[in-house]
């Protein structure tokens, strides 16, 4: 861990896929920090790059077609980038754990939910056979699984995608991860069981100290959980700040944007705004700012000059924007 608290700092990070058509710049100059212990909310509509982001980090571009293309991923105080695919998979297995929007393409169908979670538990703390399947047990314990003695010889399909998502997440903290990356780990849960999972995830970490990297769409579920927030669009983060600092006075006319089309967050009465238009493709950025396609402040310096992400002078330390407009935002 480095002495000022980061355990993952993001600079510059670029992610390329190629093809026929071209040239995507999935993510393209991507900065952000999650902080030992804290939760770091990556919100923007789908297709933004927040996936993408977060398969770098942990080495998992597929490649062809896609490329990790520049900038640096420290974690622990090692650039990742540099590291050999064996020395990645040490890291996979020991200090980064990911899961994902849907168990189901996770868990393999064949085996019961105990087999998969033993095979991880015994890879992972080198345990024999009946050992492990205690632990496995306490594992499925430890996500609330009830009457876990008798699900754990259950087949994912018996499971509701709740409970399989808690599955999931047994086996993510088999390891006892530093970084556990959710990616969208609610979206194909309904509301009550969405807030369960996060309360979870909230739950483990205040036990181990983990830090989490949660990846939504849903300005809604970052409100729950995070301390810090990047926000994410065609590729790179536009504004990046505390939650608090965030929910009371966001500045990126995106943020903004994304604030006014959720129903929790805009006044009583105000009609909720979708933003207009879609994110470009990746193919095909506009020029200079690339929000400022849908942008209501977007002028002719928009388009000539790419906005760089830097410090708002009156709001909380670390608060960083890409927007030339930052006072004009205020009156949005
Ligand atoms: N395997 C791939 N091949 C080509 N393009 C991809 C691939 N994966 C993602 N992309 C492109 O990268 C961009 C960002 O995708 P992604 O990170 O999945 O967005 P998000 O997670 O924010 O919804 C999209 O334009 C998507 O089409
Ligand atoms: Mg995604």
């Amino acid at each position: 861990m480095s002495a000022d608290g980061k355990l993952l700092e993001l600079q510059g990070l670029r992610t390329y896929f190629y093809s026929e058509e071209g040239e995507a710049r999935a993510v393209d100059g991507v900065d952000y920090t999650l902080m030992k212990g804290e939760t770091l909310g990556v919100v923007g509509e789908s297709g933004c790059g927040k996936s993408v982001t977060a398969l770098s980090v942990i080495g998992l571009i597929p490649s062809p077609p896609g490329k990790v293309v520049g900038g640096k991923v420290w974690f622990k105080g090692r650039n990742l980038l540099e590291l050999s695919e064996k020395e990645m998979q040490e890291i996979r297995g020991n200090e980064i754990s990911m899961i994902f929007q849907e168990p189901m393409t996770a868990l393999n169908p064949v085996y019961t939910i105990g087999n998969q979670i033993i095979e991880t538990v015994r890879l992972h703390q080198g345990l024999g056979k009946e050992e492990a399947r205690q632990r496995a047990i306490e594992m499925l314990d430890l996500v609330h699984i009830p009457n876990p003695e008798a699900r754990i010889d259950e087949y994912p399909h018996q499971l509701s995608g709740g409970m399989r998502q808690r599955v999931m997440i047994a086996m993510a903290m088999s390891c006892d991860p530093d970084l556990l990356i959710a990616d969208e780990p609610t979206t194909a849960l309904d509301v009550t069981v969405q807030a369960q999972i996060l309360e979870l995830i909230g739950d483990l970490q205040s036990r181990t100290d983990m830090s989490v990297l949660l990846i939504t769409h849903d300005l809604g579920v970052i409100a729950e959980t995070a301390n810090h927030v990047a926000v994410m669009y065609a590729g790179k983060v536009v504004e990046y700040a505390t939650a608090v600092d965030l929910f009371a006075k966001p500045r990126h006319p995106y943020t903004i944007g994304l604030f006014r089309s959720l129903p929790d967050f805009a006044a009583p009465g105000e009609r909720l705004q979708a933003i207009p238009g879609i994110v470009p493709s990746a193919f095909r950025f506009p020029s200079g700012c690339r929000f400022r396609t849908r942008c209501p402040l977007a002028s002719e310096q928009c388009a000539r000059e790419e906005p760089p992400l830097v410090p708002v002078e009156d709001s909380g330390e670390g608060h960083t924007l890409a927007c030339h407009f930052p006072e004009e935002a205020l009156g949005l």
